[in-house]
């Protein structure tokens, strides 16, 4: 494949350093800038990148420095470099630096500017991404928590209240890391404005108003944005040097790209050598053949890359997020990178390496791989204090009605609410929605979990002799880092009502409501009151337990919590990250310099309750072992019967082969709750079908937002031996898909995915994009029927 263009001397707008100043020749591996050095220039070229005028490959890998243990930093970095990237991508996360409005947090797991230095120090330059908006399956894709308490704020967007926060925040980071630009004698080459903007809207003015916010705060470097190929015209502006990202199929994507780049150094943002996994899911691999060929493609084609992720590294503490609709994400952001969640360097490490060995630049040549640093393992220790999360509330909030967590000027943790019901028969309690997990006690005893992954806010309760508390406790997972749904404002979001058989449904009011923030340090746990634990290690409601692990000698291990239930994990003040014993992650990566030789405490935050509570630290991390029946919640979503045979099919046709997304027009525009697309056959003639994306148009043809969706049927899902969730089709990202069952059974056509859409919608049609890479991909739907009606589907089951 011949991407390069005839040479023409033309430099666009983006070039804003332009300058060209000659480094004086290329020094012995790529030149280490270095503050005190001479000032160095990059630009961007008419077919290339230019590093002190000369042509200047960008061989890039993404690495976030909050989720690597800050003294780590440099060994991950100098596996990097080992590997052959010559420059390191970083997100920045606004609400890991900005925790409460204006108050600004650069120390520790927070300290950009210092990763950026050890960076520099490695030889390694640096392409920076301070966001707003990051994505990166972090919580609320980083923005802070804080913008949600006005209630009707619409973030990335021209929302006076949201693009002041933003620009204040904009000016902080230029004031921390401004001085580390390439213009300054510092590593960062580029900086990104937002992230792949065009997923979301196509409004221009405010990428504009971003990237004036990023020139007043200091950057005079590149400025640049990213999008994946069907998005790049999407908020497209001449002035942003744009990227895209793609994890397949290099051709296509720089083709798209060239429709609004016709000449320019080429540049793939985003390349997936993996991908991130999800609690309930399946863990995600990635084809290594196919990234290794890939990245030889671009390699030869002289354009530019950057691996995501080079090393995942783990989302300690509560900073995981979750996909659309509500997805949440694991702790271990191991993503199958090259470099292991550990640091390890594994076979796809060596076999990049030897591939980007061929194509250094005269000269330069690449260090040795540090060494794999030590692993121990422990116990089993058994778990000898407890502290009851009931018997240990803070001040209770009196509120008539339930309001969001944010109300209570809360982020990150659980919140409590309670109220006392009367005497009465039994009823169902249902809530409006909880985000995320709504776990129902009377009088202290649990009766049941409302679950926003299935949309089931219902639990009975029994008949109640006299007045009772009746408490939820409401679980906030990671808040959803894509498409609109990261307005997710958490706890009980509207009334709850409680309905006896036969009686109308009456709304509960008069709360005590308890905020229960999650913190770190050890000051954090000074407020429980630990007592022995119960002989039969058993808990009544949620509890923390405590571990004392006495260690010769400090080094990593994996905490194993498969005879736990679900919550979080604090290792000598650390918080650790959350775990959840359906899986597909069993194992907690705990970083040696966390532990110390000697006494060190874990603690454990669990909501449903231990099989056996011991602490066990292995050599080893289990990254890929599903346990769905230990999931409270047996059926994923609530059981329904489809009735399609009275149901007439509003459109039937044929797809074109191929990866290219596809626009159909139903000749008369139809209304209704739910959309089936039925597939009768696929492009390669097998049985399976797959879905990488679906969108819905309005009667306009505008995309609809996913937000409130969820999948109602679907025959066949494959969730042994791949991912193919069904909710895989309208999680916003095409590098995942939905795919029928191929694992231990292959069920023929016709399949059927049918999407509630929580209120009936006038539609004109719809867009569907195929299972993305190469032209053998399966599933791909050939002939198919779509259905819209409000009756597609009956509650109930058979
Ligand atoms: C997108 C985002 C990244 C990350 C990846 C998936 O492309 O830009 O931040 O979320 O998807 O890992």
């Amino acid at each position: 494949m011949n991407i390069r263009i005839p040479e023409r001397v033309a430099r666009a707008a983006w070039a804003l350093n332009g300058a060209a100043a000659l480094a004086a020749g290329i020094g012995i591996a790529s030149p280490a800038p270095t503050l005190a050095a001479p000032r160095h220039s990059f630009s961007v070229g008419v077919n290339t990148f230019l590093l002190d005028g000369k042509p200047f490959q960008i061989r890039c890998g993404e690495i976030h420095a909050p989720r690597v243990p800050r003294e780590y930093w440099q060994n991950r970095l100098r596996a990097a470099r080992a590997m052959g990237l010559n420059t390191v991508c970083a997100y920045l996360f606004w609400n890991m630096h900005e925790p409460t409005p204006g108050q600004f947090n650069w120390a520790g797991q927070a300290d950009a500017a210092e990763f950026c230095r050890l960076a520099q120090e490695e030889g390694l330059w640096v392409i920076l991404r301070p966001g707003p908006y990051s994505c990166a399956e972090w919580e609320m894709g980083g923005f802070p928590w804080w913008l949600l308490k006005d209630d009707d704020i619409r973030l990335r967007s021209n929302d006076p209240r949201y693009l002041e926060a933003a620009r204040r925040y904009l000016q902080e980071v230029g004031r921390a890391l401004g001085p580390l630009q390439v213009t300054r004698g510092g590593p960062i080459l580029m900086v990104q404005v937002e992230n792949e903007y065009g997923f979301y809207g196509k409004d221009a003015q405010y990428m504009g108003a971003l990237r004036q916010a990023m020139i007043d705060a200091g950057f005079d470097v590149t400025l640049f944005d990213c999008n994946p190929p069907q998005q790049l015209k999407d908020g497209y502006r001449a002035d942003l040097f744009p990227v895209v990202n793609f994890g397949s199929d290099p051709a296509g994507g720089f083709k798209a790209l060239r429709e609004i780049l016709p000449q320019g150094p080429l540049m793939c943002g985003e390349f997936y050598p993996g991908w991130f996994d999800t609690w309930g899911a399946p863990h995600h691999t990635g084809n290594a053949a196919r990234y290794l060929a890939d990245l030889e493609t671009m390699l030869q084609a002289g354009a530019s890359f950057s691996i995501y992720m080079a090393h995942g590294g783990t989302t300690f503490g509560w900073w995981s997020g979750a996909d659309r609709p509500f997805k949440p994400d694991t702790s271990s952001y191991d993503y199958d990178a090259p470099i292991t969640e550990a640091g390890w360097v594994t076979d796809k490490f060596l076999q990049t390496r030897a591939l980007f060995a061929k194509y250094l630049q005269p000269g330069e040549t690449l260090p040795e791989a540090p060494a794999r640093n030590p692993v121990l393992a422990f116990g089993p220790v058994a778990a000898a204090e407890q502290a009851s999360l009931f018997a240990n509330l803070p001040a209770a909030r009196p509120d008539l009605k339930p309001r969001a967590m944010e109300q209570y000027d809360e982020g990150y943790g659980c919140i409590l609410y309670r109220t006392t019901l009367p005497a009465g028969p039994a009823a169902v309690l249902e809530a409006t929605a909880v985000h995320d997990f709504g776990y129902v006690f009377l009088g202290g005893e649990r009766l049941g979990v409302m679950d926003r992954r299935s949309g089931n806010f219902k639990v009975r309760l029994p008949e109640r002799r006299q007045p009772v508390t009746l408490d939820i406790l409401v679980e906030a997972m990671g808040r959803v880092n894509f498409g609109q749904e990261v307005h997710d404002r958490k706890g009980l979001r509207g009334p709850v009502r409680l309905a006896a058989t036969g009686a109308a449904a009456s709304e509960l009011t008069g709360w005590q409501v308890f905020p229960l923030p999650y913190g770190e340090g050890g000051a954090y746990f000074d407020r429980l009151r630990f007592s022995a634990s119960p002989a039969d290690g058993r808990q009544t409601g949620p509890a923390f337990w405590r571990a004392t692990v006495q260690l010769e000698k400090a080094a990593d291990t994996f905490l194993d919590l498969r005879s736990w239930g679900k919550g979080l994990v604090w290792v000598n003040g650390h918080c650790l990250g959350r775990f959840w014993n359906i899986g597909p992650t069993q194992t907690m990566y705990l970083p040696g310099p966390w532990l110390q030789a000697g006494q060190n405490q874990i603690v454990i935050l669990d909501v449903l309750g231990p099989d056996k509570p011991v602490i066990v630290g292995l050599e080893t991390p289990i990254l890929d072992q599903l346990r769905p029946q230990l999931d409270f919640a047996q059926t994923r979503r609530p059981p329904v019967a489809l009735r399609l045979d009275s149901a007439k099919p509003v459109h039937s046709a044929a797809f074109l082969p191929g990866p290219a997304a596809q626009e159909v027009r139903f000749n008369t525009a139809a209304k209704g709750r739910f959309f089936c697309l039925e597939s009768l056959s696929a492009q390669d003639g097998k049985a399976y079908a797959a879905v990488a994306e679906l969108d819905l148009l309005d009667e306009a043809g505008k995309p609809l937002s996913h937000e409130g969706w969820t999948v109602a049927y679907v025959d066949s899902e494959e969730r042994e031996r791949e991912d193919g969730t069904a909710e895989n089709a309208i999680d916003g990202q095409t590098a995942n898909f939905w795919h029928t069952q191929w694992g231990g059974a292959s069920p023929g056509h016709p399949h059927r995915l049918v999407l509630d859409l929580g209120q009936s919608r006038l539609l004109s049609g719809f867009r569907y994009v195929p299972r993305q890479g190469a032209a053998t991909a399966g599933g791909r739907i050939k002939d198919y029927r779509v259905y819209v009606g409000d009756s597609l589907v009956a509650t109930g089951g058979n």
